[in-house]
């Protein structure tokens, strides 16, 4: 199973549009997925006392984690980095066990010319320092806002033909390398 994981928590995002775009292209390829919204989060995972104890509802996000055989990241850029509740998702999650020897994916978009590269950038050096396999095509979708339609498909073949060879690629990586992550 690879959880594609929407990066933000924003309401309407084009996160979680292009999350289900990726979701598609996986399904095309009998490969199975789902789909991990940052919306979902319960209220009570932003107490503080989180970092103690977590609360019970957040159980089922952390078991997806554990059993993926990969992590596909959808992020957006926010003020030069990766959204703030993806960081603190990430810290909620137990370590190492996350990630560690995880595959993981990483598609960003932004409303600027750089589509996410340094968010992305940033998440890599996060994912490296919990020792996960980054799969190395990365993909980047610059001024997206220009590039969906009403629907939430992408308007440019180019872009969706670089997500079809990006799930493609990322679905073999974590077949070659599945058991190899501690499943929770
Ligand atoms: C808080 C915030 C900060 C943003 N900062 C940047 C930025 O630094 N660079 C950029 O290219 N776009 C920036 N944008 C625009 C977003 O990258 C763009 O609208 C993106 O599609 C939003 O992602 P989302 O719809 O998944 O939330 C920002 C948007 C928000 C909401």
């Amino acid at each position: 199973m690879i959880e594609i994981i929407s990066g933000t928590n924003r309401p309407d995002c084009n996160a979680l549009k292009i999350s289900r775009l990726i979701k598609k292209l996986y399904d095309e390829q009998g490969v199975e997925s789902a789909i991990l919204n940052l919306q979902d989060l319960p209220p009570e995972i932003f107490s503080p006392a989180s970092y103690a104890k977590k609360p019970d509802s957040f159980l089922p996000f952390q078991n997806r984690v554990l059993q993926a055989d990969g992590l596909h990241i959808v992020t957006p850029e926010y003020n030069g980095g990766f959204p703030g509740v993806l960081k603190y998702f990430i810290d909620m999650l137990k370590f190492p066990e996350s990630f560690e020897s995880r595959p993981v994916a990483f598609t960003g978009e932004a409303a600027g010319v750089w589509g996410a590269l340094r968010p992305v950038e940033m998440l890599q050096l996060v994912f490296g320092y919990r020792n996960a396999f980054f799969y190395p095509k990365r993909v980047f979708i610059e001024g997206v806002g220009n590039k969906l339609d009403a629907e939430g498909n992408l308007t440019s073949e180019k872009h969706l033909e670089m997500l079809r060879e990006q799930t493609k690629g990322f679905a073999n990586f974590t077949q070659r390398l599945q058991g190899i992550a501690a499943k929770g």
